[in-house]
């Protein structure tokens, strides 16, 4: 086991002059490979921001972020594209489809970007997976919310990532297909080994990750995570 992700002393401050708004103060954690973790706290406590730090979307005002060994903060634009396409998925809770792809295409775009072979093929499967198989060709404003989500899903697990993030992965989802998609991201845990952060409301999802970090107003208000 290794150390996959580690924050210290992390803030994150929006805006500049008398607009700004301190989001995140403070926070320190750290996951193991392949471990499961959720982020939980009331909307508006600082989680998506959180996420989109740890994934290299967005950078820190104060401390370091480190991801496989590499400090995120010293990176460019390119160094951490090029590290989010080799070891990150990441689901967003507004699925951030690109809307003049279909479903196929925007599950195809990160293995493009990565020169892969038997694109459409493992994409097709991975829209299959999710139950999309018979919506490949339509494009998101064709699809519902949940299905728009979906379709992210598929996207995130395409280049086999180290580490997923999921922002409220069922959140729009009803109770069957929630249930699917919690089972593929559980299984994708077990089989590939991939190291899961989760963010949601859903008390019972939460309790499903091996640890738990309770964000209150930015900061962390309890970790219960088994280190090690
Ligand atoms: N780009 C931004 N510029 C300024 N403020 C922002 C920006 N993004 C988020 N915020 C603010 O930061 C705070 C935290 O937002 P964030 O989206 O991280 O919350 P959240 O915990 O994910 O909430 P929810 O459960 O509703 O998704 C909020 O007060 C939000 O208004
Ligand atoms: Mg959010």
């Amino acid at each position: 086991m290794h150390t996959i992700l580690q924050l210290q002393q992390v803030g994150k401050i929006y805006g500049s002059g008398n607009s700004k708004l301190s989001v995140l103060k403070d926070i320190n954690f750290s996951v193991q490979a392949g471990a499961t973790l959720s982020i939980v706290g009331p909307s508006g406590s600082g989680k998506t921001t959180l996420l989109g730090l740890c994934a290299g979307l967005d950078r820190a005002s104060q401390g370091t972020v480190t991801l496989q060994d590499t400090v995120l903060n010293d990176l460019n634009e390119n160094q951490l594209a090029a590290i989010r396409n080799r070891y990150i998925g990441f689901i967003f809770q507004n699925f951030q489809l690109l809307p003049t792809l279909t479903a196929l295409e925007n599950v195809m775009v990160p293995l493009e970007l990565r020169g892969e072979k038997n694109i459409r093929k493992r994409s097709l499967d991975l829209l299959d997976k999710v139950g999309l198989s018979e919506r490949s060709h339509h494009y998101p404003t064709q699809l519902s919310g949940g299905e728009q989500q979906r379709v992210s899903l598929a996207r995130a697990f395409s280049n086999n990532p180290s580490i997923l993030f999921a922002d409220e992965p069922t959140g729009n989802l009803d109770a069957e297909t929630s249930d699917k998609v919690v089972k593929l991201l559980f299984e994708l845990n077990q089989e590939a080994g991939t190291t899961l952060i989760l963010v949601t409301h859903d008390m019972e999802l939460a309790a499903k990750t091996q640890g738990i970090i309770k964000i209150k107003g930015g900061s962390i208000e309890a970790n219960h995570q088994q280190l090690g």
